[in-house]
């Protein structure tokens, strides 16, 4: 692959955001996560964050201008010139091809879609119990993958919060938009033969493992060893 474009698909709760800080270490490209970019906005209390934050306390999805244009503008940067991990991007089908459309007119095009398959009830088992470093996103469970401090970040120090989106009937209707919206996306992508699946429900080790053995199988085959 002369670059790779990297995008993280599955429901939310899937381990997207889990796995794509390890991928971002493991791979060394930018990792460009809309969740955790509108957040920040919200945090910020931008003209972005304040439009955003309705749509995301309701577990819609903020509409697809919005979002486009702030992807758009990321993959088309320096840093990304040898590729970028995308996570929460696309979400539904004008994005994906708005996205398909970037790539092209740079001459690029999506290399792999890594899907992260996980049930509805483990969904909901796995937000109900995440909590969520105030300062940099980093993600931790209760009982999953608890800090070594209750409340604290192992990794800044700064206070673990339950996510305003991680109420039961939020989660409820995240899943929803999900399988209406973003399911779709599996079929687009399986047809043009860039999607892998990855079972996601096994420790996160075991995924992570999956994720790059799967990536490793992908290069052979594009550099015509396999
Ligand atoms: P976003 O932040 O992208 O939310 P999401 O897709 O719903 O995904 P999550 O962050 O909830 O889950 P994840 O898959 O990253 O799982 P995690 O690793 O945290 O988006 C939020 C909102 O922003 C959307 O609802 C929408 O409003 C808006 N938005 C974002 N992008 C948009 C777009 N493109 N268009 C329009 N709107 C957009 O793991 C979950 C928990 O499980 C954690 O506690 C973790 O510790 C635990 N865990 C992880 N892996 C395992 C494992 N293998 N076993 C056990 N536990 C595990």
């Amino acid at each position: 692959m002369p670059e790779l474009n990297l995008v993280l698909l599955g429901p939310p709760g899937s381990g997207k955001g889990t796995q794509g800080e390890r991928l971002n270490e493991d791979l060394r490209l930018p990792y460009y996560a809309t969740g955790d970019i509108l957040r920040g906005a919200v945090r910020d209390e931008t003209e972005l964050g304040k439009s955003a934050k309705e749509y995301m306390d309701r577990g819609d999805l903020v509409p697809d201008e919005v979002i486009v244009g702030l992807i758009a503008e990321r993959i088309d940067s320096e840093e990304a010139r040898d590729g970028f991990i995308l996570d929460g991007f696309p979400r539904t089908t004008p994005q994906a091809e708005a996205l398909d459309a970037k790539l092209e007119e740079m001459g690029r095009s999506v290399g792999a879609v890594l899907l992260i398959d996980v049930s509805d009830d483990e969904v909901v088992k796995r937000l109900g119990g995440r909590r969520t470093c105030e300062a940099n996103g980093h993600v931790f469970h209760v009982d999953f993958n608890p800090p070594k401090v209750e409340g604290v970040c192992d990794i800044d120090g700064s206070p673990l919060l339950v996510r305003d989106d991680d109420k039961p009937d939020v989660i409820r209707k995240r899943l929803a938009t999900y399988h209406e919206k973003t399911e779709p996306l599996v079929s687009y992508y399986d047809d043009r033969g860039v999607l892998r699946r990855v079972e996601g429900e096994r420790e996160p080790d075991e995924v992570t493992e999956e994720l790059r053995r799967t990536l490793a199988t992908m290069k052979l085959e594009s550099d015509g060893a396999v």
